[in-house]
């Protein structure tokens, strides 16, 4: 803007918001920037592009716009779209969002026609209908990163299904399991996130374009006009709720907190795991950082920040909630702050995904760890414990009994620093112990107590594989309407 208003009118007439007229006084400088959203809601431009076509095709299909005033919009909004498509697009100091910007720009290409077309529709109408053609997207846009990362775990997972680890409860060692499994188990969480992003999607697919101001116009006579030309699968069912919900945005959200929530448990294991202590994973070169001071140092700065931003997913979901707790109906301008948590959450979980995914693929999966957290060796370990006392039930001993006295066996041994490797006849007679001899105890084999978990959806190898070609099926399905 070049602030030289009395050298053409025109000029002064687009300085100003569209409603100046009203106003005795021009609006204050501070106003319009505490108020201005384009720098934000810019990214809507497509979707306002295609909602202005479609309202353009309604009014003509109700006798609104002639074919001529019709075509030269349509013309007009291409125009405009490549503006901004090619960055060519200079925003003025009275667009206060991308909507007023688009149209501004379209009544300077075109002229009169332009000027027609914001009748029957309101901005409150007009951002909730662009906004939920991108919540639309940007939820299939999620779900196929989280997918590619859930793809990557069970490819990673299956080279991994006969490494032996160790399970935790409470960070304490329970119980061994197949590497695979556990790196699987980060991906179903992946699943579901995709699925609660299909609900969003379909939360979203309601066109609320004719609801203009709230209480609908008399120019329009159907909605369904401009929402088919949308491919909404509805309209609304009250022009009053149509401009006040957000509910489509705040299920996004969820989807987003769940998805940044899962994807912070996993990187929370990556950073544990590719510790010295845990020694469960070695991070690749690419993907470790270093130390200004310490020369060793080679750290998992990129997992940390993915464990972080949660919080800052979650904070938007907050704060979009705290917007709309106790609002009153219909649309108010608190509103417009819908925007930038979603964008953000939008960004941050794909960004998130992209990023754990390269970690996970480019990582060196170490098994069972070679920590202080004990010696880690397959046979003997205490962490057999439960295998113990499941033989002993499976010969007849009463699995309370059973548990009571592998569990003073364990504290005995544990107080002389041994474990079922190195226990004796006398251990187990003075345990009470007396269904199973002592090398079968000496003999505990991690290996064995995995492939004893044979159910589905257990540990066993067998099991696994079978547990991996589920999960690619489902991530196939799931992926399939990503692509619809
Ligand atoms: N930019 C606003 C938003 O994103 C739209 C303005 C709605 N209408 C109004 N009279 N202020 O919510």
């Amino acid at each position: 803007v070049t602030g030289e208003l009395s050298d053409h009118k025109s000029r002064a007439a687009r300085a100003a918001p569209v409603w100046t007229e009203r106003f005795a006084e021009p609006p204050a400088p501070r106003l319009l920037d505490y108020t201005r959203s384009v720098e934000v809601d810019k990214r809507l431009w497509p979707y306002d592009i295609e909602c202005s076509k479609a309202h353009a095709q309604a009014l003509a299909h109700f006798g609104l716009l002639s074919p001529e005033d019709l075509e030269a919009l349509v013309g007009g909004l291409d125009a405009v779209a490549r503006e901004l498509a090619d960055g060519s697009f200079v925003l003025d100091e009275s667009d206060e969002d991308i909507h007023m910007a688009i149209e501004r720009r379209l009544v300077e290409l075109i002229g009169e026609p332009g000027l027609k077309l914001h009748a029957g529709r309101s901005r409150n109408d007009q951002v909730v209908t662009d906004f939920r053609l991108w919540v639309k997207d940007a939820s299939r846009e999620c779900a196929a990163h989280l997918l590619d990362l859930a793809e990557v775990l069970g490819k990673k997972a299956a080279e991994a299904v006969d490494i032996v680890s160790f399970e935790y409860t409470h960070l304490q060692r329970s119980q061994p399991v197949s590497l695979g499994h556990h790196l699987a188990a980060h991906a179903w969480p992946l699943i579901r996130d995709a699925k609660r992003f299909r609900s969003a999607w379909e939360t979203a697919d309601v066109s609320p374009l004719g609801a203009a101001a709230g209480v609908g116009t008399a120019l329009i006579a159907d909605p369904s006009v401009a929402a088919k030309a949308l491919r909404f699968s509805r309209t609304f069912e009250n022009s009053v709720d149509a401009v006040a919900d957000r509910d489509f945005v705040l299920d996004f959200l969820h989807a987003c907190v769940c998805a940044q929530l899962h994807m912070s448990r996993l990187s929370e294991e990556i950073v544990l795991w590719a510790s010295s202590e845990f020694a469960k994973i070695e991070l690749s070169d690419r993907w470790a950082t270093g130390s200004s001071i310490m020369p060793q140092k080679k750290n998992p700065d990129a997992a940390e920040l993915a464990r972080a931003r949660a919080a800052l997913v979650l904070a938007g979901y907050v704060a979009l909630a705290t917007v709309v707790k106790g609002l009153p109906l219909a649309y108010n301008r608190d509103l417009q702050e819908d925007k930038q948590t979603a964008f953000t959450a939008c960004d941050t979980v794909k960004a998130s995904a992209d990023v754990l995914r390269e970690i996970v693929q480019d990582s060196r999966l170490v098994g069972q760890g070679t920590g202080t957290g004990g010696p880690g060796q397959l046979q003997g370990s205490l962490a057999l414990a439960t295998d113990l006392v499941e033989m002993l039930v499976e010969r007849g001993t009463p699995f309370r009994e059973a548990h009571r006295s592998v569990g003073a066996l364990v504290r005995r041994l544990a107080s002389e620093g041994k474990e079922f490797r190195a226990v004796s006849q006398a251990d187990l007679a003075e345990c009470g112990i007396e269904a199973v001899d002592v090398s079968e105890v000496r003999e505990l084999d991690a290996r064995r107590s995995i492939e004893s978990k044979r159910g589905s959806g257990m540990t066993s190898p067998p099991a696994v594989r079978a547990q991996l070609e589920q999960l690619q099926q489902a991530i196939s399905r799931e992926r399939e309407w990503t692509r619809s």
